[in-house]
């Protein structure tokens, strides 16, 4: 049997499970708790969408959640890595979502800028009272329209600025690996996070009009339960909000302990960021209860979608309310801290994916990878047509990505594979509560049908009207033209070989892993080296 020359490269892992467990639910509560899930929730039904939000997360999205968790863990890798060693051919979708990642790495970051300024516009109340929509896309975006001059390259400093400083402290957090980077930073942003969160969302109950929100976020409009577009929009919104189908738990998982009780991690970090959502729904309705009342309106007129909700509504309560410098500074500041924790796992999937394949150091290879998504990113979105390119990529990127390869990876997996009773009993010899056949109905049956239907619809809905109104030159570059282009570079990614250093024959940690679990490799999988049981020691 032929030795190895290449020297054995230990694999990260986290300090410990409660610091896996605060990053992943760093990873999950993002911008999509704070201000998305809100919105989406008023529009859905407002108390009655919290029906078709907890059948989504009790039918898929936990059930993908010990998914994710059971493939990164079981094989040990990176999302390329994990889903080679479960079968060659399955490769290409490990690099699927890493492609995803990176596109969601690059408008992910430019938001996070927008948040740093307004915490520190908030401050000053910089916006001057009544002008808030005015200052957000004329002032500060300047913004311009890409029907009239394409993709603009003008560069807008108080945009630029702050998302260079962004990527800056997100790289040197990568630089610093898993343990000392990740985990550290996660351990001390998420008890800060969720400590301003709750100041924030006390101090919005006792404005005057507060109840008035809140009676509109929680009365029950069950008409809208008949709408199956507020059920896509549940389970859409689900998948975003806990992080899963896009490599990020896949990879987190692959960084703990044998010994790890995945499936009650999994339930800690699902309710951690379902309570999160909620909470930030109290919060940000009854500060909008206490602008309508200000504007002698009701909260419908002031409820409005996503980047509005944070960038205009906000501001022109924090103009309004007595104190409301704190509320901005504090809501502005937990927009920063949820993106940044959720921007490090999104940007991990890429640099250990690259890790993996290439076997270069954690500097080398976070430098090679973050630098050139630092570089587009603030070459696409410091520009005053970067609103268009978001909404773009954005949209697409959660339809035609995110949505399209968890539909693929369940089908793969469970039909053609057949590696759920693998990945069942992985999860059941080592979580505090076991998985059944409920399980296994819900990720090889439901999963597929309510993905598909998403997908189906979603297709339907952007062929028939281009979205949001851009021009077709415009959506068949940023829609259509990235997410074929993703597709495509994964299938060619998967092509490369791999660095002899990177497999597992030189993860010590790794051969542990498979001499305790009796490991019995896919016959197919032999292009990556096994541990030879038979052989201690030695490598093939
Ligand atoms: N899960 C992250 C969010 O909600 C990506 O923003």
């Amino acid at each position: 049997m032929a030795t190895v020359s290449t020297q054995p490269r230990k694999r990260e892992a986290f300090g410990s499970r409660n610091v896996f467990i605060l990053s992943a639910i760093g990873s999950a509560l993002g911008l999509g708790n704070i201000w998305r899930f809100p919105y989406v929730a008023y529009e859905g039904g407002g108390g009655a969408f919290l029906i078709p939000y907890l059948c989504a997360l009790l039918t898929a999205g936990i059930p993908l959640l010990f998914f994710d968790y059971a493939i990164g863990h079981r094989f040990r890798g990176s999302a390329p890595l994990a889903f080679r060693r479960m079968h060659r051919a399955a490769e290409p979708l490990g690099w699927w979502q890493v492609l995803i990642c990176a596109i969601i790495a690059v408008y992910y970051a430019v938001i996070i800028a927008w948040a740093a300024m307004y915490t520190w516009f908030s401050a000053r109340l910089a916006w001057g009272a009544g002008n808030e929509e005015n200052f957000f896309f004329t002032d500060f975006l300047q913004m311009g329209d890409v029907s009239d001059s394409g993709v603009s390259t003008t560069f807008v400093p108080q945009v630029g600025i702050p998302l260079v400083v962004v990527w800056l402290v997100v790289i040197v957090i990568m630089v610093l690996g898993v343990r000392r980077g990740i985990g550290r930073v996660n351990s001390i942003l998420m008890p800060l996070l969720t400590t301003m969160f709750v100041i924030l969302v006390v101090q919005s109950l006792f404005l005057p009009g507060a109840m008035d929100g809140l009676n509109a976020f929680f009365t029950p409009n069950w008409e809208a339960l008949a709408d199956p577009g507020v059920w896509a929009s549940a389970y859409g919104h689900v998948f975003f909000s806990l992080s899963i189908a896009f490599g990020i738990m896949v990879t987190y998982a692959s960084y703990l302990k044998r010994k790890t009780d995945l499936t009650g991690s999994g339930l800690v970090v699902a309710f951690a960021n379902s309570s999160f959502e909620i909470l930030a729904g109290i919060g940000v309705f009854a500060a909008l209860g206490f602008m309508a009342q200000a504007q002698s309106t009701d909260v419908a007129g002031v409820a409005t979608s996503g980047i509005g909700l944070a960038f205009i509504a906000f501001p022109t309560i924090v103009s309004q309310a007595t104190g409301g410098a704190i509320i901005g500074v504090l809501f502005f500041g937990a927009l920063v801290f949820a993106g940044i924790t959720s921007l490090i796992s999104v940007l991990e999937v890429v640099v250990a994916a690259l890790q993996d394949k290439l076997g270069w150091s954690r500097v080398r290879t976070t430098l090679t990878a973050s630098i050139p998504l630092a570089i587009v990113s603030t070459g696409l979105f410091s520009t005053t047509t970067a609103l268009a390119v978001l909404d773009t990529t954005d949209a697409f990127v959660n339809s035609f990505g995110i949505m399209a390869v968890a539909l693929v990876a369940v089908i793969v997996v469970a039909w053609l594979l057949h590696k759920l009773p693998t990945l069942q009993a992985h999860l059941n010899e080592r979580s505090s509560f076991g998985l059944g056949l409920l399980w296994k109905l819900l990720v090889a049956g439901l999963a597929p049908i309510v993905l598909g239907y998403l997908f189906i619809t979603e297709l339907i809905a952007k062929i028939s009207e281009p979205y949001g109104g851009y021009p077709n030159w415009f959506l068949a570059v940023f829609g259509w033209g990235m997410v074929i282009a993703l597709i495509t570079l994964a299938i060619l990614l998967s092509l490369l070989p791999w660095s002899g250093r990177s497999r597992a024959k030189d993860d010590p940690e790794y051969d542990e892993f498979l001499i305790t679990e009796d490991y019995a490799p896919d016959p197919e999988t032999t292009a990556v080296p096994v541990f030879d049981p038979a052989n201690k020691g030695e490598r093939s």
